[in-house]
């Protein structure tokens, strides 16, 4: 159980091929646990494995419905089998710095999954809670949020990331 350092665009990682996970042993369990423990300490609404260097179909997702709750649910290989409807709201996402932005997402989702022992299950998702797993499924799929953007607003994003990047660098001598 450890608390993982996530890694932020543009790290090629997170945009490697996923593997579907394949044995459901001890390994998975502890990675469940470091996905859950990191995305609180973060703290952030969700985390998918590959923005902690393992490039398997894992996603964590805080369902918990207050602060003193800590209520996750562990999705591996998740896929989205039906969705409808629209929404937008504003999306940030903790592999991107600095950047919320508004976001397009299906408004319901019917989701299907694996738990922890392989098994597989199914449920029904809308509005914010949609919106997380849209946003971890992207992961899996090396898709990040700047990607839904138009493309003027990804250029100054990468600009002001640079600048970014620069500065944090000059500041650390
Ligand atoms: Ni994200």
């Amino acid at each position: 159980m450890a608390i993982k350092k996530i890694l932020t665009f543009p790290n090629p990682v997170l945009r490697q091929k996923v593997e579907t996970v394949t044995s459901f042993d001890e390994s998975l369990k502890e990675l469940a646990t470091d996905l859950a423990e990191t995305m609180y300490d973060a703290p952030g609404a969700g985390l998918a494995a590959n923005q902690i260097g393992v490039c398997l179909r894992v996603v964590v997702v805080d369902v918990s419905e207050n602060k003193e709750e800590k209520k996750h649910l562990v999705l591996v290989n998740p896929e989205i089998i039906d969705k409808e409807g629209c929404q937008i709201d504003e999306e940030g996402c903790l592999s991107v710095i600095d950047l919320t932005a508004k976001v397009e997402r299906y408004r319901k989702l019917l989701v299907r999954a694996q738990d922890l022992d392989g098994k597989s299950w199914e449920f029904p998702a809308e509005d914010f809670f949609a919106r997380v797993i849209q946003h971890e499924l992207d992961h899996i799929n090396g898709i990040l949020f700047i990607d839904h953007l138009s493309s003027l607003k990804r250029t100054l994003y990468k600009k002001r990331l640079k600048k970014i990047l620069r500065e944090q660098e000059e500041g650390s001598f």
